[in-house]
């Protein structure tokens, strides 16, 4: 499987997940920071992995701008999935998350949703981790793999 991990990160707590993530499919996968990604790159794809912080709600603005970069159905026949990170808070839920977001606009471009969106937990803005996450995010991208051999 040719896979690819998009991410931002703020902390490192994202980048943190994606890279649990990518080390979790097996096959050609790489994982990029969403400064060195490339729309280009996309189309050779099996499975594209798209994850941001979520702040205010949404994706980083770097990570709003790539996906506004994509071009319009260039995604064709791709299976995608996205991920963020959160608080754990309750209160988080009423600004919404990037996840959703996210998925919204891989989809907008032509891709398959393969999973719905998914949040991994930081207990403060800079983090850490909720215990068990990084295992979690590993599950999580082992099931989309498995599910689309
Ligand atoms: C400016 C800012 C706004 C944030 N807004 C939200 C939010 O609306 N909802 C939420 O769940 N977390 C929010 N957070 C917490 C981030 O999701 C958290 O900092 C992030 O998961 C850490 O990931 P990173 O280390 O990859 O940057 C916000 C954080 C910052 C710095």
């Amino acid at each position: 499987m040719k896979a690819l991990v998009i991410y931002d990160s703020l902390y490192g707590n994202t980048e943190k997940i994606a890279k649990a993530i990518g080390g979790a499919i097996t096959g050609e996968v790489k994982v990029l920071p969403v400064g060195q990604a490339n729309p280009a790159e996309l189309k050779s794809l099996d499975l594209l992995i798209v994850g941001s912080p979520t702040q205010g709600g949404r994706a980083t603005k770097a990570m709003q701008a790539f996906l506004d970069i994509i071009p319009d159905t260039s995604l064709k026949g791709i299976n995608v999935a996205a991920f963020d990170t959160r608080y754990t808070s309750k209160f988080a839920v009423i600004f919404g998350y990037a996840a959703g977001r996210i998925a919204g606009n891989l989809k907008a471009k032509g891709g398959t949703l393969v999973a719905p969106p998914e949040g991994f937990f930081v207990t403060g803005n800079k983090g850490p981790l909720k215990e068990g996450e990084l295992e979690r995010a590993a599950g999580w991208a082992r099931g989309i793999a498995e599910s689309k051999k």
